[in-house]
């Protein structure tokens, strides 16, 4: 946690509005007078205490059902209380009646906000914009910590590559790069650039591999070779441990027949020895006590041991460490140095975050910083980045002046909890505004709501109310999707079609003749490929949270530009899972042969085609990763390498002309991918290596240098060392991960 250090002592306060002015409190001196600081308590803790601090409980309910454990320091960290009254008195209890004084580590899942909700994780990753999506955790730090939540179980950092888990609603989707790139943006934004009370010590998790579930089923075992987790699923926990994140939660789920809360290999040589990693390892709720499930521990006590062996230093619910680790150290079991390295990494968050000066929250200020103006200003901007325009044949943006009659229906439309979506423990549905409310505000007078159907399941033979209001409207905006409860942890679907009668209700809307604009909300990227010819646009929204509403009636009426794209591939239909744009190439690549359709009755096996396809689905996704459309056009030209021939210390340099053809102001996400076209392993046929987010005035163009350092393209190879390999590679700049032409370059 050295970055930490170097972090919260050195940076200057992030310029967010409504952080401005926060003093900064660290206090905490040097590297050597933090440990020396530890040294001291160590000193004086007793065995019992040491093992409190290593214990995280679910609190609830009244807090002197808890004052006796906290007198005797048996607990170090609650999680679940953000009553700041509370929360101050779990602190005084603490602080003032227990032995040494050491304050709680207060945590809670603030996972895309606190109050002021942001779009669901995957939905700020479409905006591909680092930057906003740090202000967004900023906001939930200053939001959060006001009410004394100094801990967030954020980011999640799992690849997910399956959207049939429930979970892939909570990361950034299917790619590396983007994910490394929003994991840093969530660790500086909730930690702060400076050390203050607003920082909140951030949780990298699930560590590791957990989004890669057989099967998609949430809590479900995984089989990725140490390869895959170092090229593929790792680069985000590192990029956030350099970042500087404080903590990190181990996972739920076996890799390859090992509980990631025993895993001593990812977490003491990986985690602690190759990233010098040396903040707190605390688990999953309950996750050393499910080793015994796995049958991978005999009892509590047997867990505990090889959790703590493993380097895990803090237990959150199973109640392993505080019932046995004293037992165990007295059986000689285990060591008491292995317990005072795990309470050594604890203390350090403790005082680097300066609970100790200041353990307590201003209750009567706390209120005012909920919703601020400016924090729901940021949330409604991420939305009106990250919603991503799919389909468009010139309806949109709509024309308000000659509208009499808008028809808002759908199931979503007006569903304030639903559209905050998984994870959003403390958005209310008061605060919350929905397309209905912000589009009637808007146009007075002029908005009929005829639901259709009032719940995504709901199963209805007629739309005979909605088809009769859809003929007397000028437009209809059908607001579909999926409720919040059918993502998130341990809701996995096997069918991502929209449920119930909800692509009957949009048929049946296409059949009046009208208008039909469909925004999705949804958790995952559903599989909406029959719904798309019954609408004449479709902007996916994801779950937008609180500032939903009129962020997208500023998208669908032309006051902002789409401009998300899409963090995940979006698939034809679930059986063609996995399907992500950065696979590595067969010896068969697809050769444009024959789809069921065209075989004749009469086929014999060799006629079908020899390559890896489908034969009814074909090799596509319905849009690729980076995928998203505009109110305007962009054009690239010109694009060109600085070199053809690279050192491996060499940075390149790209350049490219990016004009707005179109007739509106409108931002486009750049990308560059990169192919290795040949390497001691088959490479990915295309890598996400750079993006960034460029705004053009219509008719305006821009010549783009964009640089790539050379040890980018690095990569753990045959003999399981990370370096560049010599050779061609294939470079594109373009829109999506699908489009552009390659320029080829060589690396000596
Ligand atoms: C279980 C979830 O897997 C994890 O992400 C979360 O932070 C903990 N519960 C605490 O609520």
């Amino acid at each position: 946690m050295k970055a930490v250090r170097t972090l919260i002592l050195a940076f200057v306060l992030v310029a967010l509005p409504g952080c401005q002015g926060q003093k900064a409190a660290s206090t905490v001196g040097t590297d050597a007078a933090v440990e020396a600081r530890i040294d001291k308590f160590l000193s004086q803790m007793t065995l019992s205490e040491k093992i409190g601090q290593m214990n995280q409980v679910s609190v609830g309910g009244d807090v002197s059902n808890y004052a006796d454990a906290l007198r005797k320091g048996q607990i170090g960290s609650i999680l679940n209380e953000v009553d700041p009254v509370k929360v101050n008195e779990f602190q005084r209890i603490s602080v003032e009646e227990s032995r040494l004084g050491i304050p709680l580590l207060v945590g809670r899942d603030v996972i895309h906000g606190f109050h002021t909700v942001f779009p669901i994780p995957l939905g700020l990753a479409a905006t591909f914009d680092p930057a906003l999506v740090e202000q967004g955790a900023r906001v939930a730090a200053l939001e959060a910590t006001a009410q004394g939540v100094r801990w967030t179980f954020s980011p999640m950092l799992d690849i997910a590559r399956d959207p049939r888990w429930g979970r892939i609603a909570e990361g950034s989707g299917e790619d590396t790069y983007l994910d490394a790139r929003m994991a840093e943006a969530m660790v500086y934004g909730y930690q702060g650039r400076a050390a203050d009370t607003t920082s909140m010590a951030a949780c990298i998790k699930h560590f590791v591999g957990y989004g890669a579930a057989e099967g998609g089923r949430d809590y479900n075992s995984t089989f990725l070779t140490e390869r895959q987790l170092r090229n593929v699923y790792l680069p985000p926990f590192e990029a956030a441990v350099k970042a500087g994140a404080m903590t990190l939660m181990t996972s739920f789920n076996d890799n390859d027949g090992v509980p990631s809360t025993a895993n001593t290999f990812m977490v003491k040589d990986v985690l602690r020895g190759e990233w010098g990693f040396d903040g707190l390892v605390v688990t999953d709720w309950n996750s050393m006590g499910e080793m015994i499930a796995h049958g991978y521990g005999t009892d509590r006590k047997d867990v505990a041991k090889k959790a703590l062996d493993a380097g895990v230093d803090m237990d959150m619910m199973t109640y392993g460490y505080v019932s046995h680790l004293e037992e165990l150290v007295h059986s000689g079991a285990v060591k008491e140095a292995a317990i005072d390295q795990a309470v050594r990494n604890i203390l350090r968050v403790k005082i680097l975050l300066g609970l100790f000066e200041h353990p307590y929250v201003d209750v009567d200020a706390s209120a005012a910083v909920q919703y601020a103006p400016e924090h729901l200003a940021a949330a409604q901007r991420s939305v009106e980045e990250s919603a991503i325009l799919l389909k468009n044949n010139g309806v949109l943006p709509l024309e308000a002046a000659p509208l009499r009659n808008i028809l808002v229906t759908g199931p979503l439309a007006d569903a304030p909890h639903d559209q905050l979506g998984t994870w959003a423990f403390d958005g209310e549905k008061e605060h919350t505004v929905t397309p209905l409310k912000a589009l009637k505000e808007r146009f007075p007078g002029k908005v009929s709501y005829v639901p259709g159907l009032t719940y995504s399941r709901e199963n209805r033979a007629r739309f005979d109310d909605v088809v009769a209001a859809a003929r007397r409207a000028d437009v209809v905006l059908v607001f579909v999707g999926e409720e919040a409860i059918l993502s998130g942890e341990a809701h996995s679907l096997a069918d991502l079609n929209l449920k119930g009668s909800q692509s009957e209700l949009l048929a049946a809307l296409k059949a009046t003749g009208k208008p039909v604009v469909a925004t999705v909300m949804a958790g995952r990227p559903l599989t909406i490929e029959r719904d798309l010819p019954n609408c004449d646009a479709l902007l996916y929204a994801f779950h937008p949270g609180t500032m939903g509403g009129p962020a997208l009636a500023n998208l669908l009426f032309g006051d902002v530009t789409p401009s998300g794209k899409t963090p995940v591939t979006f698939l034809r239909t679930v059986g063609q899972v996995p399907l992500y744009y950065n696979h590595t190439m067969t010896g068969r690549p697809y050769n444009g042969e024959t789809l069921l359709d065209d075989i004749p009755q009469e086929a014999g096996q060799t006629s079908l085609g020899n390559t890896s396809y489908y034969l009814d689905y074909g090799p596509y996704p319905l849009f690729p990763f980076g995928f998203g459309l505009s109110y305007t056009t962009f054009s690239y030209s010109d694009a060109s390498l600085d070199r053809d021939v690279y050192g491996k210390d060499d940075t390149i340099t790209i350049s490219c002309t990016l004009a707005n053809t179109g007739g509106r102001n409108g931002t486009e996400v750049v990308q560059v991918y990169v192919r290795d076209l040949m390497g001691s392993l088959t490479r990915p046929v295309k890598e996400l290596k750079h993006f960034e987010r460029v705004h053009l005035q219509a008719g305006e163009s821009r010549t783009l240098q964009m640089q790539i350092p050379v040890s980018e393209l690095a990569f753990y190879g045959q003999d399981g060392m990370k370096k560049v390999e010599p050779g061609d590679f294939q470079l594109w700049v373009a829109g999506d991960s699908d489009s552009g032409e390659p320029m080829n370059f060589c690396v000596k």
